[in-house]
């Protein structure tokens, strides 16, 4: 296999951070393609707890290098926050083993500002994480925004900085009432992160156009989930970007080339941080219980993540969405012990009955319907899994009709068992 794409088919939070480490260690290159540091991707390694918001997994194996595409949005601020973090424990990052498009969309001051405005005044509440990621999309659609290249000239940075501030002022003076830095402040800001940043910004177009013509193993690294897509996600509670498959085209490259694996990372039950419809969520001891064992705190805000039961047709529908091959199931250690287990097979949703989410269904308008499943008690401690485990699995494959090709049961690398080889 020469490509493996790995994509959140939840609402994020998934546990890609682990399984990306451990498939990137046997990649050449790890890319992120959409997202920005509203990502937490929490890798523990020996006791050292590393949780990456916008550098890709692969800087953790000397071997890779890890390319930032050009459909990711850039926060200069954060990275460098991240760099030193990344520093500390140990891991120097040069213009060889970390690559950023010159191309990316820079998150200015501007961005988040906005972001946080409409979220604590705006009509809807989508719960976003405050970063910015929305505005920053909403500049580059429009074609006002502001790219990883301007970051090196001020000249050309602070004329874009103020034709990208107009309308921005209009609503910032007389909407929200706040302060903000003139264009010529953000520019001098933006310029002096840029002046660090410009030895790691090149063009990864043609860097992953020469490591696919090489048979470079590559390792695409999704961010969220399917169902937070702005296209065939649960909108308008859903992020700005594509992080299903479809992404990796746009926001990587990926010349004339298919993705030769999609594995899904799916959590055993169903998680979601921010606002918005979540069919099988559990407001009860069971939800709570599920929370507090499986440590369910969003990485990048601090936020509790809602909890409930696994939703097939939810599963079944992001498996179309991103051409899934195969999924991991994670956490199934979190649901071992418990003494009440189920699954939701269906939806009743006007008038009928369906196994399959599509775009645009409103999820707060179905009912979901219930199979209980056997309760199983493992301790992986063996090699093999209990019946009931193994039939829960069995449910699951026969559902989506695609292979559950990884387990996992815990945060350490050590934790998991393959089932299928990937690499
Ligand atoms: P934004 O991406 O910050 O604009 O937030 C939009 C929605 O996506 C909110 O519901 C966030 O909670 C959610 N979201 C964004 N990033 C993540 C993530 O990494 N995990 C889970 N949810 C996320």
């Amino acid at each position: 296999m020469q490509s493996l794409a790995i994509i959140g088919s939840q609402w994020g939070d998934e546990g890609k951070g682990k399984i990306t480490d451990l498939l990137g260690a046997k990649c050449d290159v790890v890319v992120r393609y959409q997202g920005g540091n509203n990502a937490g991707h929490t890798i523990i390694v020996g006791d050292k707890k590393i949780v990456l918001h916008l550098i890709p997994s692969g800087v953790l194996h000397s071997h890779c290098t890890s390319v930032i595409g050009h459909g990711v949005v850039f926060d200069p601020e954060a990275f460098m926050v991240e760099m030193e973090n990344v520093s500390n424990s140990g891991i120097n990052l040069t213009s060889e083993n970390l690559k950023i498009s010159s191309n990316c969309s820079i998150i200015t001051y501007y961005n988040k500002l906005l972001d946080g405005q409409r979220e604590a005044k705006g009509p809807v509440k989508i719960g976003t994480t405050g970063k910015g990621i929305g505005p920053t999309y909403e500049d580059k659609i429009s074609r006002k925004g502001i790219k990883l290249r301007d970051l090196f000239d001020l000249d050309i940075l602070t004329t874009k900085l103020e034709a990208n501030l107009i309308e921005k002022e209009a609503l910032f003076k007389n909407l929200y009432r706040c302060d903000y830095p003139s264009a010529q402040e953000e520019a001098k800001r933006l310029y002096e992160l840029g002046k660090k940043i410009k030895p790691f910004a090149t063009d990864t177009f043609s860097f992953l156009d020469q490591s696919i013509r090489e048979n470079k193993k590559l390792l695409y690294e999704g961010a969220q989930g399917v169902l937070l897509d702005i296209d065939y996600g649960s909108y308008p509670f859903v992020t700005s970007s594509n992080t299903s498959c479809g992404g990796i085209y746009t926001g990587a490259g990926l010349p004339g080339k298919s993705i030769s694996e999609v594995l899904g990372i799916t959590k055993a039950y169903t998680t979601r941080v921010g606002e918005g419809p979540f069919p099988t969520e559990l407001f009860d001891d069971v939800g709570e219980f599920i929370q507090t064992k499986g440590g369910e705190f969003g990485a990048t805000t601090g936020r509790k993540r809602r909890c409930g039961w696994l939703d097939l047709p939810l599963l079944k529908y992001t498996v179309k969405a991103s051409n899934l091959t195969s999924i991991a199931l994670t956490k199934v250690d979190v649901l071992s012990g418990m003494d009440t287990l189920k699954v939701c097979y269906a939806y009743e949703y006007e008038g009928e009955t369906i196994d399959c989410a599509y775009p645009g269904i409103d999820l707060s308008k179905v009912k979901p319907l219930y199979k209980k499943m056997k309760c199983f008690s493992d301790d992986f401690k063996s090699d093999t899994l209990s019946k009931e485990l193994e039939d829960y699995i069995k449910e699951v494959e026969q559902f989506i009709e695609i292979p559950v090709g990884i387990i996992a049961y815990g945060p350490e690398r050590s934790e998991i068992k393959f089932r299928k080889d990937y690499f």
